[in-house]
């Protein structure tokens, strides 16, 4: 069998990390307006998302994921904003399952919207699903996500997820203080022994309009703290290098859960992640606040070659870990939004 990988030497960047995993956002729209994520007040019915002719094709999306391939990367992630009101999503997926080297296909969901696609997008080739709630009673998850969706339409999506083949399904749970932390350990006896992975995620300064403030933020300790001391909690190590969530399992066998410590704990030594936006710029730090505009390079005929040494010496100049040297400047930076950018 002959191979086309890699063409270059593994990328390694200025802090001698390689580039491992893609996340891309197909849309910067989305169907609900999480108060950490869109907050209405900023994405109203008078927002500018972005117009269509901007956003790269599937095309573009799979020329660009096979140019990351070749530079070593295995993973890729579709987000958004909501990856699932794009249109025709399945057949972009059917694409990213064809590229040579792509060994892990994801998507991360809100899930309301699973229930329609969840079979189609097994069919074309995604491996598996993660999935956003932040409570599980609709009172407080209306008002996290500012929508009228109930806890039961996620639930729902999470079924059909792992009746399609698409488990075992991660739920992630952003834990904004004064909000959802009385969920905390709701939502770990809903999904213990149900074989579903529950991630507790800090509430991080992504963006620049929803007035973080590291008050706001409960800390995986005291999360820790809260489901450990009505289900004991025993450490789990790393499933792969560079895990960003850090795994517990119940001691008395009921599955296990992560955290995901990004302002307590950061975790750039070993951040092998780049992202592409829905308009083709690429991101190599989730707090960035300017990109590299790949849609220019894709739409002015650049070739292979020339493309994937573009790629090689944007991340081979990189040197982010904003996480680590956060303070409550950088904090206030005009960084770009997490709809846009991508989970
Ligand atoms: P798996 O491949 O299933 O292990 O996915 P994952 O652990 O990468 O998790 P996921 O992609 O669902 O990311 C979970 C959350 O972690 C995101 O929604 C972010 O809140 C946070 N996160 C992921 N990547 C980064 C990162 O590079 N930097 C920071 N600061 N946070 C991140
Ligand atoms: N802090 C932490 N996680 C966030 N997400 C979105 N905004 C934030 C934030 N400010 C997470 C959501 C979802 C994914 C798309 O990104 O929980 O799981
Ligand atoms: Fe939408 Fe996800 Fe952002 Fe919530 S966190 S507004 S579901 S993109
Ligand atoms: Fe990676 Fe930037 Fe997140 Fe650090 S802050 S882990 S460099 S994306």
């Amino acid at each position: 069998m002959t191979t086309q990988l890699p063409v270059l030497p593994a990328a390694r960047d200025t802090r001698g990390r390689a580039l491992h995993d893609l996340r891309i956002s197909v849309t910067d729209r989305c169907n609900f307006r999480c108060v950490y994520c869109m907050p209405r007040a900023v994405f109203g019915p008078d927002h500018a998302f972005l117009p269509r002719a901007e956003l790269l094709t599937f095309e573009e999306i799979a020329r660009l994921t096979a140019a990351f391939a070749r530079l070593g990367v295995e993973k890729v992630r579709l987000t958004g904003g909501e990856p699932l009101v794009r249109r025709e999503l399945p057949e972009l997926v059917r694409m990213l399952a064809g590229v040579p080297g792509v060994r892990d296909l994801t998507l991360t969901t809100n899930g309301v919207l699973l229930p329609r696609y969840a079979a189609d997008l097994k069919a074309a080739g995604l491996h598996r699903v993660t999935v956003s709630l932040d409570a599980d009673d609709d009172d407080t998850f209306g008002r996290m996500n500012d929508s009228r969706a109930p806890v039961s339409a996620v639930l729902e999506g999470i079924r059909a997820a792992e009746e399609a083949g698409l488990g075992p399904v991660k739920i992630n749970m952003v834990v904004k203080r004064g909000w959802n932390e009385h969920a905390i350990l709701s939502m770990a006896r809903r999904f213990r022994g149900t074989g579903r992975v529950l991630r507790y995620i800090e509430y991080m300064d992504v963006g620049h309009t929803n007035g973080w403030r590291l008050d706001d933020v409960v800390s995986a300790e005291e999360i820790l703290e809260t489901v450990g001391a009505a289900f004991p909690l025993e450490p789990v190590p790393p499933a792969y290098s560079g895990e960003v969530a850090t795994r517990y399992r119940y001691a008395d066998g009921a599955g296990e859960i992560g955290v995901i410590a990004s302002v307590s704990k950061p975790f750039c030594g070993d951040c092998t992640r780049a992202r592409v936006s829905a308009d083709g710029q690429l991101y190599t730090c989730l707090f960035a606040t300017s990109g590299h505009d790949l849609r220019a390079l894709v739409r002015g005929g650049v070739g292979h070659d020339e493309l994937d040494a573009a790629l090689n010496s944007i991340w081979a100049a990189r040197d982010d870990r904003y996480s680590e040297i956060r303070t409550a400047e950088t904090a206030q930076l005009p960084k770009v939004e997490m709809s846009y950018i991508g989970g």
